[in-house]
């Protein structure tokens, strides 16, 4: 069959990469197509251009592709209803539907549901006017957690230690800083403990775990600095027991699941969870409708499975053919290497040699690169390699991974140095 992968970034590229080993694209006519796809996707498949917010154009090259299925990476095109546009015409879809995919495109969405289906999770205010927010202020402690509302790009929260940082904060998000995302602001309790994020696979009845990750938000060393989209993460996350894990799916992932399934909106595709890891046991941080960047690359390195096979499952609602997603015993790791300037602006246009360490057998995922006018290989956005690698734990991983980073020609990018640092210390016993 002739499968549609949506996306461009390192996510995108362990998709294709995991979906190109598939049964579905075995026979002699069958294609991988990726949109826009990027030059690492392009080993594994034919990359097109499309304009993925006109669902009309989508529609029409699945016709002239005659694809069987479309893989929606981004939760852009999951939230604006790429999912329905694509079923209604017939099309198998791998990511939920619009109404189901506000679980990542509205926090308070996501917050009333826990509500009515008792998941732990932080009490909260969903608050529409920067007057209602203040008010609402005064029921929270320090540290304050206020949340934009909609899609923003992993930059719509703040944790404002103090109030007059957090009347600052409400005050910038009320007067448009994140657009229509931030036309309604959830104020929430602050959580303590470690955080944790837990995969699922689901077609709106069955749900089949797949996998636990742990990944680095900050971009300096020791967890210092602004946020990023994720500097680097590993799979599994030895935290998150198999209790908790199974904690976490009665009472977190199963019941939303279930209520989004009774409440009409079922949802079919991945659930990614956060979790914080309280005294009080697992709470719900927030949902995310797609697969982590760059938590899919080390999932995917550990699937031991046929990834094609299994999100057609979900898309047709067979999932539960599947007793379990299995997964490798090993630990994989991988490390974000970046632009200078990320998370600010990037520095566009670097070389990138990775030709020693693809040599050594590094697996290294493309984000942001591109060929330039010579066919070189060059950075062309914030984050840029994800450097990949397995081992018998952390630091088997790690090291493995490190080696590969040094083995890479790419002198205006950087990288962290202690990625899975609080995993391996808790390995040395400490
Ligand atoms: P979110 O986009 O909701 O995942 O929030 C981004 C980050 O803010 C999370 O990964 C947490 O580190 C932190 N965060 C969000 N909500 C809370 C909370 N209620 N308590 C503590 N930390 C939080
Ligand atoms: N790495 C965090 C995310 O994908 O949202």
């Amino acid at each position: 069959m002739n499968i549609l992968l949506i996306g461009s970034g390192g996510r995108e590229h362990a998709l294709a990469w995991k979906l190109a080993q598939s049964r579905l694209l075995a026979g002699g006519g069958d294609r991988l197509y990726a949109a826009p796809g990027n030059p690492g996707i392009a080993d594994h498949a034919e990359c097109i251009v499309l304009d993925v917010a006109d669902h009309e154009a989508v529609v029409q090259l699945c016709a002239e592709k005659r694809i069987g299925l479309v893989v929606i990476g981004p939760e852009a095109p999951l939230v604006d209803g790429l999912g329905d546009s694509l079923r209604a015409a017939g099309v198998a879809v791998f990511g939920p539907d619009r109404a189901a995919a506000q679980l990542e495109g509205s926090k308070g969405f996501t917050k009333d549901l826990c509500e009515r289906a008792g998941i732990p999770t932080a009490s909260y205010v969903r608050t529409r006017s920067l007057d209602e927010a203040l008010t609402a202020l005064d029921r929270f402690e320090a540290p304050f957690v206020l949340k934009a509302d909609g899609l923003a790009a992993g930059k719509g929260v703040v944790i404002a230690e103090t109030r007059a940082d957090a009347e600052a904060g409400l005050s910038d998000m009320f007067s448009g800083q994140f657009g229509s995302a931030g036309a309604e602001v959830v104020i929430e309790e602050f959580m303590r403990g470690e955080e944790v994020s837990v995969f699922a696979l689901t077609d709106g009845t069955a749900i089949l775990p797949i996998g636990t990750a742990q990944d680095h938000k900050r971009v300096g060393d020791g967890d210092v600095g602004p946020n990023t989209g994720g500097m680097g993460a590993y799979s599994p996350a030895p935290v998150l027991s198999e209790e908790l894990q199974n904690q976490a799916m009665r009472e977190i992932l199963a019941p939303t699941v279930q209520t989004l399934r009774e409440e009409g909106m079922p949802y079919s595709g991945v659930l990614y969870a956060g979790l914080m890891l309280t005294d009080q046991g697992p709470k719900l941080v927030e949902y995310n409708a797609r697969f982590g960047d760059p938590e899919c690359q080390v999932l995917m390195m550990r699937l031991d499975e046929d990834l094609g096979e299994l999100l057609l499952a979900c898309a047709e609602g067979r999932l539960e053919e599947y007793p379990e997603a299995r997964m490798q015993a090993q630990t994989a790791l991988t490390v974000v290497m970046a632009a200078d300037g990320y998370p600010g602006t990037p520095r566009k246009g670097g070389l990138i040699d990775l030709r020693e360490a693809e040599a050594q057998g590094a697996k290294v995922f493309h984000a942001g690169t591109a060929r330039d006018a010579d066919g070189q290989l060059v950075a062309s956005g914030g984050r840029v390699l994800n450097v990949t690698a397995s081992g018998a734990n952390v630091r088997e991983a790690q090291a493995a991974a490190y080696a590969a980073v040094d083995a890479i020609d790419f002198p205006s990018g950087f990288c962290r140095r202690d990625i899975g640092w609080r995993e391996a210390v808790r390995e040395r016993g400490g």
